[in-house]
């Protein structure tokens, strides 16, 4: 048995939410990654305190805020609610949830802020601000709009423009205006205060070499820090002030000047923190003391590393206090391949998930993808409904439903006092330690890959094993009891080395079975000559249409919020696309098509089945919902446009093979599309 290691006593913290929109499946990634390491680290007798707040500082909130007509504090109150629950809903359980708009961060910010002060590290400069007259505030360069300097592109932000790639300064704007209010902007001097990260290179460079980072993470930083050609140093000073009106906490000493958020959004951390450590009486000041023993972990999207890497670590070590001792950084979440799309419906709500589908198949399904690396990942969602059905229907909860009637109807939940197969089960041990190790690497899916390799080897064993054959036999019951139990003890040690990422499923797996796996150690417990429960169903099937489902409702809950949310931009610079790339338009085959047949369906109220000639492509059939708008007989021999290339559709009507353009808003105002003359079928539509 490999002895147990030196307990760790470790911090975890999850990037803070901000407090102006819903958890989406993207956010949950690095939610779901942390809480299964925290379990993990936990199951191998570690000491985790995992904390988490909600962002709730910026001129993005502030602005929300009033759009909804509420009092900011109200606001964020109403949206940390919701967090809360969805992060409950998802097993994400931290010990204890904050908010950066708490005393405990104010006065942590400003003693942090005192520190940087005192080392000489901030100063005050004067620059030239966009100022918006009419809605009196300054704004933030993603609060401009206007024409692209180098393009002539209309509606550009002011730091970037999406049409040509160029990037310049919010003034270079021609014709600019205000998000806000669609006034034209001025240009005002504003002191603000700096944080003089030029200084303090060689401190982060000292943090980057000893902490652990994935390695293009920390490639990325030294190229950050890398003193550019001009020799200057490679960091600029950091703007850390923003003027009133501005949702977020005064700098004492500066009226009217506040703290940007990014400032005190990272020492939420120690809020969280600090608020947890009151409530169970724990040292918050010895955790977070330069030489405090514990770990310091910070779990964070691929976009914010810069604010981790660098002005975290640096604002740390001025206030001296302890410095991160890792950060792990997630890649972006793809769904089918693109990017969350609001018209696809593939930008999902964690509560929309929670609604329509268990929330650990989308745990599972992270951990069967997640690994170190800080690539993006895919959420392909017909690999998601044949991966839940296949490894956890079909192999793991199998090989209990496989055993357990026989143990329960023939011997009455007795299990034997011997395996059949001893060799298998100490097999099965003797992999938890390989197991453990990818775990905590956070090569998750190398872990899921491992375990369903055992899952599939104890289904084989009870495949050749045969205890539906052995129950038929005489005198078998030795046998079929040794067969069985073998089988449920492989079952249980799959359950703990589960337990991380399915805390659900494995409950009711351990109800069933009578027992409770706490420590990463239990695998080497055997289940002999205990007792079992009745077995209930565990799990059941995913069906692909209630992910259908999921994606129509996705459709109609974020047009909702495109209406109630300004400008989709975070003060960050995170744009929440809507727009498409050239390639997706690519993906899409549209032809011309002939409508040869037109015909009403029986049964059908709204839809026309039509028989379309696409010439290269054949005849293709398509139910067209257009029914209230055109007679059979007007269609006809007509030309229209089609998508060649759409998914077939089963429906109760027969096969759906494409689909026809049709504008307007519906009943009798439906027009579909012409081509001009001279377009014939099966021509590209480009
Ligand atoms: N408030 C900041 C973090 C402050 S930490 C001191 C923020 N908030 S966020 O709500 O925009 O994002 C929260 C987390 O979700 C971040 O780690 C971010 O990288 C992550 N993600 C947001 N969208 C994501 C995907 N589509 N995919 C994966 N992670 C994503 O940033
Ligand atoms: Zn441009």
């Amino acid at each position: 048995m490999p002895s147990p290691e030196t307990p760790r006593r470790i911090v975890v913290t999850n990037a803070l939410p901000y407090a102006n929109g819903p958890i989406h499946i993207g956010h949950l990634v690095g939610y779901i990654q942390a809480d299964i390491w925290v379990r993990f680290q936990r199951m191998r007798g570690h000491d985790v305190t995992y904390v988490c707040a909600d962002d709730a500082h910026g001129t993005p909130i502030m602005l929300a805020a009033e759009k909804a007509d509420k009092a900011p504090e109200a606001f964020i109150a109403e949206i940390q609610k919701e967090h809360e629950k969805d992060f409950a809903d998802f097993d994400v359980t931290f010990d204890h949830y904050h908010s950066t708009h708490s005393d405990e961060n104010r006065e942590l910010s400003e003693r942090i802020y005192r520190a940087l002060k005192q080392a000489g590290h901030v100063e005050v400069r004067e620059i030239e601000q966009a100022y918006d007259a009419e809605r009196e505030m300054f704004l933030p360069d993603r609060y401009i709009k206007g024409t692209c300097p180098r393009c002539g592109t209309e509606d550009q932000y002011g730091d970037n423009c999406e049409a040509c790639g160029a990037t310049y300064e919010p003034h270079e704007l021609k014709d600019p205006f205000s998000v806000v209010s669609g006034s034209a902007p001025e240009w005002r001097p504003s002191e603000h205060y700096f944080f003089t990260l030029s200084a303090l290179q060689n401190e982060i460079e000292a943090w980057l070499d000893s902490a652990e980072l994935q390695r293009p993470v920390k490639a990325k930083l030294r190229e950050w820090l890398k003193p550019k050609e001009h020799g200057e140093g490679g960091l600029r000073d950091w703007d850390i002030s923003r003027d009133a009106p501005y949702f977020g906490f005064e700098i004492p000493g500066a009226p009217g000047k506040y703290f940007y958020v990014w400032l005190d959004a990272p020492i939420g951390y120690f809020a969280s923190l600090k608020a947890y450590c009151e409530q169970v009486g724990l040292d918050f000041e010895a955790l977070i003391a330069q030489d405090s023993e514990a770990e310091l972990w910070h779990f964070i999207g691929k976009d914010i590393v810069n604010f981790h890497g660098l002005f975290w670590p640096a604002m740390l070590k001025d206030a001296g206090f302890k410095q991160p001792t890792a950060l792990n950084v997630n890649g972006y979440l793809t769904v089918n391949g693109a990017k969350m799309s609001k018209s696809r419906g593939t930008f999902i709500r964690a509560a929309t998930w929670a609604e329509y589908l268990p929330t650990e198949t989308l745990r599972y399904y992270y951990a069967a993808k997640l690994s170190s690396s800080v690539e993006d990942l895919d959420l392909n969602l017909e690999d998601f409904v044949a991966r839940i059905n296949s490894d956890l229907v079909g192999k793991y909860v199998n090989i209990a439903s496989r055993c357990a009637g026989f143990i329960t109807k023939r011997f009455d939940g007795q299990l034997s006092e011997n395996f059949d197969n001893s060799e298998l089960v100490a097999q099965f041990a003797g992999k938890a330690e390989d197991i453990a190790a990818r775990f905590d690497a956070r090569n998750f899916s190398q872990a899921i890959r491992e375990i369903m390799a055992l899952a599939d080897q104890a289904n084989q064993y009870i495949a050749e094993k045969q205890p539906w054959v052995v129950a038929k036999q005489d005198d078998s019951d030795t046998e079929l009891q040794a067969i069985c139990t073998t089988g449920l003890e492989l079952f249980r040690q799959l359950t703990m080395l589960l337990k991380p990422v399915l805390p659900q499923l494995t409950r009711k797996a351990e109800a069933f079975l009578g027992l409770e796996l706490q420590s990463w150690q239990d695998i080497q417990t055997p289940l002999l000559g205990q007792t079992i429960n009745a077995f209930k169903p565990l799990m059941q099937r995913v069906e692909s249409d209630k992910v259908d489902a999921m994606l129509e409702a996705s459709r109609a809950d974020l047009a909702a919020v495109a209406d109630s949310k300004p400008a989709q931009t975070t003060e960050s610079g995170k744009v929440d696309d809507s727009m498409i790339e050239f390639d997706d338009f690519a993906k899409v085959d549209l032809r011309i098509a002939r409508i040869a047949k037109a015909e009403h369906v029986e049964g059908a109220d709204k839809l026309l089945r039509l028989e379309l000639d696409v010439g290269e492509l054949g005849s293709k059939q398509v139910f067209a919902g257009i029914k209230s708008a055109y007679a059979p007989e007007d269609l006809q021999g007509r030309l229209t446009v089609m998508v060649a290339n759409l998914a077939p559709r089963k429906m109760r009507f027969g096969l759906s093979e494409g689909m026809v353009l049709a504008a307007g808003p519906g009943g009798d105002e439906l027009f579909i599309l012409s081509p001009d003359e001279g377009a014939t079928p099966g021509m590209k539509v480009k």
